[in-house]
């Protein structure tokens, strides 16, 4: 089955065609040039570009792989003026051409984009889903079938990145700008927190140790206002905070997987595409005899190939979506 694939959730207007695990044609349109001007994404913009970017990705797509067979779309959780830009195209793609239509949740589409792998993650496994507005592991007992271990009972990860990002002037989005940044710093140089690693639960929390960054940036009268002038280095800071965020994401999902005995461990979401959480999560997972599946970082970050792929999971067990299908903003 040829899957059409839309994700309009957030900042990337994307369209796949991907059939039986393989990507046939697949547009990612970014917008990081719009929303980088206010340190972050504006769901206005996001949308109305969505609006503007959709029909020639889509064009492209369908010229470079020919037609569909059926459309898999993002209708939760996201930006809801930008989802509903993505829903609304694809009833109208499906309507005019009388394909099957299936509704997608944004992170079980993240955990089936391993699914495009040679050869791909057979269930069970563990995995961990890090992203802008997510971090949370999942146990995938068999196909199709998505439970939530623990997640973050605060900041994101990525959002994490994306706030000492801020905090040390570079450029949005802060989680390549932190990575690129790290290279010459030494990550051992700033002692930072690692909240809740070591707590028997699937639970994360990062608020800690963005308030952390900030008071070695600044001292710890930042919090009154009166900041004192850093004697630390962005590079090392930089450095320092990538190196926790990813000690306590692999320390985490290589526990999880231990524990449950589940021997394979998925890694998504865009800070997945981070450089130094893929080797560490690599390193403990060998440590601990589990095989880490890890998806190139363009199948980490958003895009539509990982939302056809879960699609065709849900197609391929019968599931259908209406054309009341609706948009689900906040959906758990
Ligand atoms: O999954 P995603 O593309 O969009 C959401 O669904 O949120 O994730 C975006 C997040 C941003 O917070 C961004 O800073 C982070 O992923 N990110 C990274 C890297 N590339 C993107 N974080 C760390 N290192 C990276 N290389
Ligand atoms: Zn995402």
């Amino acid at each position: 089955m040829r899957v059409l694939g839309i994700d309009t959730s957030c900042d990337e207007t994307s369209v796949a065609l991907v059939e039986g695990g393989r990507i046939l044609a697949a547009k990612v349109a970014g917008q990081d040039a719009l929303h980088s001007p206010f340190g972050g994404v504006v769901p206005e913009i996001a949308a109305r570009a969505h609006a503007e970017r959709f029909l020639p990705a889509l064009d492209e797509v369908l010229s470079k792989a020919g037609p569909a067979d059926a459309v898999a779309v993002t209708n939760r959780p996201g930006l809801v003026g930008p989802l509903l830009v993505g829903l609304s195209a694809a009833k109208a793609f499906a309507f005019a051409r009388g394909l099957p239509l299936v509704g997608v949740h944004h992170l079980e589409a993240h955990v089936a984009a391993a699914y495009l792998l040679e050869p791909p993650p057979a269930p069970p496994f563990i995995a961990l889903i890090a992203s802008g507005g997510h971090t949370l592991l999942y146990d995938v007992p068999g196909h199709g079938r998505y439970v939530r271990l623990g997640q973050t009972q605060d900041d994101a990860a990525g959002e994490c990145f994306d706030k000492i990002a801020a905090l040390l002037g570079l450029p949005y989005p802060g989680g390549p700008s932190i990575e690129k940044a790290a290279k010459d710093g030494n990550p051992r140089a700033v002692d930072l927190p690692r909240p809740l690693r070591d707590d028997p639960s699937d639970d994360f929390s990062f608020s800690g140790l963005k308030t952390a960054v900030l008071y070695k940036l600044k001292g710890q009268d930042a919090r009154r206002g009166d900041a004192t002038k850093s004697r630390v280095s962005v590079a090392d800071l930089a450095a320092s905070a990538q190196e926790a965020i990813a000690d306590i994401l692999s320390a985490k999902a290589v526990r999880a997987a231990a524990r449950r005995g589940r021997a394979r461990l998925v890694l998504g979401g865009g800070v997945a595409a981070n450089t130094r959480l893929r080797d560490l999560v690599a390193e403990r997972g060998r440590a601990a005899g589990i095989l880490v599946f890890i998806p190139p970082k363009s199948l980490c970050t958003d895009n539509a190939a990982m939302v056809a792929a879960r699609g065709a999971e849900l197609l391929e067990s019968g599931v259908r979506d209406g054309f009341d299908l609706d948009a689900d903003p906040y959906a758990e």
